[in-house]
């Protein structure tokens, strides 16, 4: 099989989705047929529709159609966010042009060409600014539409002032497999592309990067065929790597990393490399970002039905943000791609926590709990999480919800099974604080 085979054919079938809809408030995520219709025209039919319910929205609703605040959907696909200076830059693939398949090779993707990387701006998370493109396709030869230009992530550089972009470029047979870094002096662009490369003459697909406290930045990126993924430390200007890097959940082929920090670990939240479709999320930690001792802690999606926590509620991670000043709460972000009609691929936002896991539970290998809303209604259950470990981490499925909820954790019940015999450790897990 080819290297880029294994990053965009589908590894294993999906099930008949559409059977697992639900309606009201328990609406559930779900994988939808839409016609492919052109997104200007949608947008010019209910304009005046959108633009109020833009302004009125004050929930996350993960799933639904996003709008900005000029009543547009938002094209921001595979996207990040950078907090700076009291607002929230988003930025993501814009994917509003026509799908189409690749054949290459003997296999063939869902692709869309090249337009750029839009920029959108908000102070709460839920109005969001159009910003115009950051970064233009075109020029360059990695942006001619014909290429692929994925999961864009921006940090700042706290001395130079400069904005840098890193991204997944490749051809449209995924073989090219690079990082390409660009860089702007504003953080709404526009950005300037520098090129391309292999980092240490590696692969790199799915990337991100990651700042950590003391302005050391790190790329992390799926190399050697999906295989494994490598870590990097970006150079003192963040624009390249540094020698060196390492080798992370060898043979496990995960990709779509996002990395966050909790209580003084590293996590890093993946998926599994199924193309466009869905698969289980599943994270990992580890004492240090260069480490390659990276510890699996399952699959973290709590509530909806078994089967859509086992497909990530149908949705591929992207970006996991830290709320400012909010220890052990997260938002996890992730794509619901639509395979036929890329463009109308949304945007599902959940509650996320880093709890720190009691005592008697840390003790038995295997575990899956339940858990209880704030209503007392029991939610869900969930996957064995291994090994045994003194930090956990939850999304929680939720069809509307805002920042506030994210103050209560989930109340949690282990139920543990040791020695053959089932031990229940209730604990009331409260959030690093
Ligand atoms: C999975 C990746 O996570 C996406 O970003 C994209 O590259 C698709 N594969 C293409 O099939």
């Amino acid at each position: 099989m080819s290297s880029a085979a294994s990053s965009v054919r589908p590894q294993q079938e999906a099930p008949a989705l559409e059977s697992h809809v639900r309606t009201g408030k328990q609406q559930l995520p779900r994988k939808r047929k839409r016609k492919s219709e052109p997104l200007h025209a949608m947008v010019d039919d209910v304009a005046e529709q959108e633009v109020a319910w833009s302004s009125a929205v004050s929930k996350f609703q993960p799933g639904e159609v996003w709008y900005d605040t000029e009543g547009r959907t938002i094209q921001a696909h595979g996207g990040g966010i950078l907090y700076h200076q009291g607002l929230y830059y988003w930025y993501g693939e814009n994917k509003a042009g026509p799908t189409y398949m690749s054949f290459n090779l003997g296999y063939s993707t869902a692709r869309v060409d090249i337009i750029g990387i839009s920029c959108y701006s908000s102070p709460d998370l839920i109005h969001w600014t159009h910003e115009g493109p950051a970064l233009r396709g075109g020029g360059h030869a990695d942006l001619q539409p014909r290429r692929v230009a994925e999961r864009p992530k921006v940090i700042y550089h706290d001395e130079t002032r400069r904005f840098v972009m890193w991204l997944h470029m490749d051809t449209e047979d995924y073989e090219l497999a690079r990082a390409g870094v660009a860089w702007s002096k504003s953080p709404t662009g526009p950005f300037w592309y520098q090129g391309s490369f292999r980092p240490h003459g590696q692969q790199a697909r799915d990337l991100t990067v990651y700042k950590d406290d003391d302005g050391s930045a790190y790329l992390v990126y799926t190399s050697e065929d999906n295989r494994a993924l490598h870590i990097a430390q970006l150079t003192e200007d963040y624009l390249g790597v540094r020698p060196g890097y390492t080798r992370a959940m060898v043979n496990l082929k995960r990709e779509a990393p996002a990395v966050f920090k909790s209580a003084g670990l590293y996590f890093m939240m993946t998926s599994g490399c199924t193309g466009w479709d869905p698969n289980s999320a599943e994270v990992f930690y580890s004492k240090s970002m260069m480490g390659s001792d990276w510890l699996p802690l399952g699959n973290p999606c709590m509530g909806a039905t078994e089967v859509e926590r086992t497909f990530t509620f149908f949705s591929q991670p992207t970006f996991v943000l830290p709320l400012p000043n909010q220890p052990g709460r997260f938002i996890f972000m992730a794509d619901q791609w639509d395979s036929e009609n890329l463009s109308a691929s949304r945007y599902l936002w959940l509650p996320m926590w880093v709890l720190p896991v009691p005592l008697p539970v840390q003790q038995v290998a295997a575990r899956q709990y339940e858990a209880y809303s704030a209503g007392g209604v029991k939610t869900m259950g969930r996957q064995p999480v291994l090994p045994p470990s003194a930090v956990d981490v939850v999304v929680q499925w939720e069809s509307m919800w805002q920042l506030q909820d994210l103050q209560d954790p989930p109340l949690t019940r282990y139920e543990s099974q040791a020695g053959g015999q089932t031990v229940l450790a209730e604990a009331i897990v409260q959030s690093f604080s």
